[in-house]
């Protein structure tokens, strides 16, 4: 297998760690790039990553954003798989929803497509190799009580998802949504427990799911072997919402 250079958002959280090991395993070289918050954890997150590299930039600023990437892209090589990871959360009932609660997620989750994306779209267009896979969540398909910032920014993910797929396809570029259901990360952890609980029940699994059992649908969807899969939505939830 050739060897792509893939740079993950988000990926010194759970599900971009999982992201970055199982990408890592597949044979790739595995960049994460996280917000500068997370630069404490570096040493300790790239003392068990030996080969992986770590860059810190918040993804809402698009200027940040792009001089990073094309650092990434000058220090590390083209990239040929990115994996929009980055998310947070900022839950509260819609009247309660403060504009600056609206904007932090809409700018964190959505944005930050936008602005770690443009950046390498045109460069994987031009050398006819491209993945791109956004992970976005079950609550933009189905929408979730409290959510309506990030229920909006993740079904906007896929809306940019299905657009793009269809510029990159004649150059072989390829845009995936994921959308997993809950997983057993601190962002999941935070919920309040009753909250949570009225959640899991409706899990047919009957349990959460885990930040690997997310990674292993990436290493597929950026396979070369995957190249006729464009413009779709992978949900990884458990069944907790079953679609067509
Ligand atoms: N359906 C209907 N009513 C609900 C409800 C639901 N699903 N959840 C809460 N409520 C109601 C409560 O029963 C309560 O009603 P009463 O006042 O009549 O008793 C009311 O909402 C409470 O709302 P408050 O505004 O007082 O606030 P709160 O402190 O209880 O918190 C909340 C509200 C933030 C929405 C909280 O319920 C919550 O955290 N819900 C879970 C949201 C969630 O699932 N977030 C996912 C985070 S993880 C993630 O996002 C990853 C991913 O991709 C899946």
């Amino acid at each position: 297998m050739t060897q792509k250079t893939a740079v993950v958002t988000g990926g010194l959280g759970a599900i971009g760690s999982a992201i970055v090991d199982a990408l890592v395993l597949a044979g790739h070289r595995v960049v994460a790039l996280d917000h500068p918050s997370a630069e404490v954890r570096a040493a300790e997150w790239l003392a068990m990553r030996p080969g992986c590299a770590a860059f810190f930039a918040d993804l809402a600023d698009n200027e940040t954003s792009s001089k990073t990437m094309q650092t990434i892209g000058s220090q590390i090589g083209p990239v040929d798989v990115l994996v929009n990871a980055a998310g947070i959360t900022r839950d509260a009932r819609f009247v309660k929803m403060s504009a600056e609660q609206w904007r932090q997620v809409l700018s964190s989750n959505l944005d930050s497509v936008f602005n770690a994306t443009h950046p390498v779209f045109a460069g994987m267009c031009a050398r006819g190799f491209g993945r791109i896979v956004n992970i976005a969540s079950v609550n933009g398909q189905k929408g979730q009580f409290g959510q309506a910032n990030y229920s909006a920014a993740k079904a906007g993910m896929h809306g940019f998802t299905m657009a793009l797929a269809q510029e990159g396809a004649a150059q072989g570029v390829t845009v995936n949504t994921v959308s997993p259901g809950y997983i057993a990360t601190p962002m999941t952890a935070a919920i309040k427990p009753e909250a949570l609980a009225k959640v899991n029940a409706q899990i047919p699994l009957g349990r959460m799911g885990r930040p690997d059992e997310i990674a292993r649908v990436v290493v597929f969807l950026v396979a070369p072997e995957s190249a006729y899969l464009t413009g779709t939505n992978i949900p990884v939830n458990g069944g907790l919402y079953m679609s067509h």
